[in-house]
C-alpha cells in the first residue's frame, strides 16, 4: 500500500527495534496512522543486535526518537535501560513500547489491552468467565495479566514445565490476592477430560501451530460449538481450523496486533488511532 508522507525539516522520528525486524508490519500501518491524522512523523524498523540494545537505547535520546516500539528479542532486556515503567510492565516484566518525554524514557507494555481490545470484539463481557491458556512463556504472561484485570473466574494454564505457572501465580498476587485461586497449572494431558468440559475460551499463546507439522498440544477435535478460540499467531493454525470446524467464535493473532499498536500511538500522540485504517493496512 502507497503511504503519503511529507517530509520537512519538523518530521517527527518513530520506530521498532528488533533482531529480525525485516517482516515487521508496524512501519506501515503506524506511518498509515501518522498520515491520516497528518501528523508529520515516520516510523521505521531498526535491526537492533543483542549487543547493541544499550547504544540503541541511548541513540532514542540523541536522535530524540519519539517512540519507539520493542520486539523480539528485546522486550525483557531493554528495561533495565528505561527511567520508568508502567504497571503493566512491572507485572508482564516485558516492555513493547517506549515513550520519550525530553530524554526521560518512559516503558510500557501495550500487549495486555491490545489482546483484550481484540477479543472483545468476540466477547464482550469477559467477568466470571473460564479460560484456558496454553503456554506460560513472556507472551502468556500479557494475556494472564489482562485476564485478571477483566474479572475472570478461573484460568487454567497449561504448560509444558509446570514451575513457569507457578511462577506467574507468585509475581500476580500483588496484583489480585486470589491470584493462586483464580490460576490453575494444568498438564496438557489434562486438558480433555477436566478443563474443556468447563471452559468458555481457549486461548494459545505458544509458538505451536506456527509450522504445518507442529504436533498439536491436545486433541483439537475435542473443542466444542460453544468453545471461542483464540490463537496470538497472525495465521490460521491448526487449532484454528479445528475450531472453525466445530463452528466456534474464533480469533487469530491479527485483532492483538492492531490494538496493541494502536494503544502505542495513543500514548505517543495522546490522539485516538486510526484502528480501521490501521486494520486496512494489516490486511493487505
Ligand atoms: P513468548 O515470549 O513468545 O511467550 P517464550 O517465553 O519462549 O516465548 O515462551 C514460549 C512458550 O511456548 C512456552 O510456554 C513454551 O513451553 P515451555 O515453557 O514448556 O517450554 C511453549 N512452547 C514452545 N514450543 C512448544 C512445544 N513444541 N510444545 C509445547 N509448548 C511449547
Amino acid at each position: 500500500m502507497k503511504i503519503e508522507v511529507e517530509i520537512s525539516g519538523e518530521t517527527q522520528l518513530y520506530g521498532i527495534f528488533g533482531y529480525p525486524v525485516k517482516h515487521s508490519k508496524s512501519p506501515q500501518f503506524q506511518t498509515s496512522a501518522f498520515s491520516y491524522l497528518n501528523i508529520p512523523a515516520v516510523y521505521l524498523p531498526f535491526e537492533v543486535k543483542p549487543e547493541d540494545l544499550e547504544k540503541a537505547v541511548q541513540s532514542i535520546k540523541v536522535l530524540n526518537i519519539k517512540g519507539v516500539n520493542i520486539t523480539v528479542p528485546h522486550k525483557e532486556e531493554v528495561i533495565k535501560y528505561l527511567n520508568e515503567l508502567s504497571e503493566e510492565v512491572k507485572y508482564i516484566k516485558a516492555c513493547n513500547t517506549i515513550k520519550n518525554i525530553d530524554g526521560y524514557l518512559i516503558g510500557y507494555n501495550t500487549d495486555a489491552e491490545g489482546f483484550i481490545r481484540g477479543l472483545k470484539e468476540l466477547e464482550p463481557n469477559l467477568e466470571g468467565k473460564n479460560i484456558l491458556v496454553l503456554g506460560a512463556g513472556g507472551a502468556s504472561r500479557a494475556v494472564v495479566y489482562a485476564l485478571l484485570k477483566e474479572g475472570v473466574n478461573k484460568i487454567y494454564q497449561a504448560n509444558r514445565t509446570l514451575e513457569k505457572v507457578f511462577k506467574i501465580i507468585e509475581d500476580f498476587k500483588s496484583l489480585t490476592k486470589f491470584a493462586d485461586e483464580i490460576i490453575i497449572p494444568i498438564p496438557y494431558d489434562k486438558i480433555e477430560c477436566c478443563v474443556l468440559p468447563s471452559v468458555d475460551i481457549i486461548i494459545n499463546t505458544t509458538s505451536v501451530g506456527l509450522h504445518e507439522d507442529d504436533k498439536p498440544l491436545f486433541d483439537y477435535s475435542k473443542i466444542q460449538p460453544k468453545h471461542i478460540v483464540v490463537d496470538i499467531i497472525y495465521k490460521k493454525t491448526p487449532l484454528l481450523k479445528a475450531a472453525e470446524e466445530k463452528g466456534c467464535k474464533y480469533q487469530d493473532g491479527l485483532p492483538m496486533l492492531l490494538y496493541q499498536g494502536a494503544k502505542a500511538f495513543e500514548i505517543w500522540t495522546g490522539k485516538e488511532a486510526p484502528v480501521e485504517i490501521m486494520r486496512e493496512v494489516l490486511l493487505k
